[in-house]
């Protein structure tokens, strides 16, 4: 259920973000990253071949119920939908779409639009929002996700842009319930040489600091 997918995300404390990356890379970059312990993936929907891959992922994946696999940069219902016929269970965007939130509260599915205001931050909670995705956090910086759970403390708040384990720990201080991360946890130069073992240590070391945080 929707309910046990959002604890499942929330626990989980890191959401990655797969942009760019090749469909022949796909579920190697994956499988690195569940293996250092981020096991909340997000394939944004505009890779080429975005719907295919989240497809392959959540089959891959079925059988594991500690891997969550959904769609993220969805910025229409079409989008959205295409994503959970695929198999994605959570929805991510980076701006707030009332028709991406409707669908995804239509079929169940977890659903993280983005905001950057308290008004957008009650608006989208108020569409039917699980949670809202904080961008560009990192811009907008830690405090500013404090001062907004200040009034807002029952939206949960998932800062993404700019998140590493240099900086994610000062957001779960300040009240962030995950983290979303794609720079800090996916090394192309890496991928291209095969050494998937970068990634895995690049996702140990994000779980370490939200872990240390919380
Ligand atoms: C994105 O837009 O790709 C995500 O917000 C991730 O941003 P990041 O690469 O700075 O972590």
């Amino acid at each position: 259920t929707t309910h046990e997918d959002m604890q499942q995300l929330v626990d989980s404390g890191v959401i990655a973000v797969l942009r760019g990356v090749d469909e022949a890379d796909v579920e190697q970059v994956a499988e690195a990253l569940i293996e250092g312990g981020v096991t909340t993936l997000e394939v944004t929907a505009d890779t080429p071949g975005a719907i295919d891959m989240i497809g392959d992922l959540a089959a891959a994946y079925e059988d594991r119920e500690d891997v969550l696999i959904g769609a993220g940069t969805v910025l229409d219902a079409e989008t959205a939908r295409s994503a959970l016929l695929a198999g994605a269970e959570f929805v991510v965007c980076p701006s707030f779409h009332e028709d991406v939130v409707e669908t995804c509260n239509r079929y169940g599915a977890v659903v993280a639009p983005g905001v950057a205001t308290p008004t957008e931050a009650i608006e989208a909670y108020e569409t039917g929002a699980d949670l809202v995705k904080l961008f560009p956090a990192s811009d907008l910086g830690a405090s500013y996700l404090g001062s907004i759970k200040g009034p807002l403390g029952q939206i949960p708040i998932v800062p993404t842009g700019g998140i590493g384990p240099d900086n994610a720990g000062e957001f779960i201080e300040a009240g962030a319930c995950a983290v979303g991360a794609g720079g800090s946890l996916i090394d192309d130069e890496a991928i291209e040489a095969g050494e998937y073992d970068v990634l895995t240590e690049n996702a140990e070391a994000l779980v370490a600091a939200v872990e240390d945080a919380r």
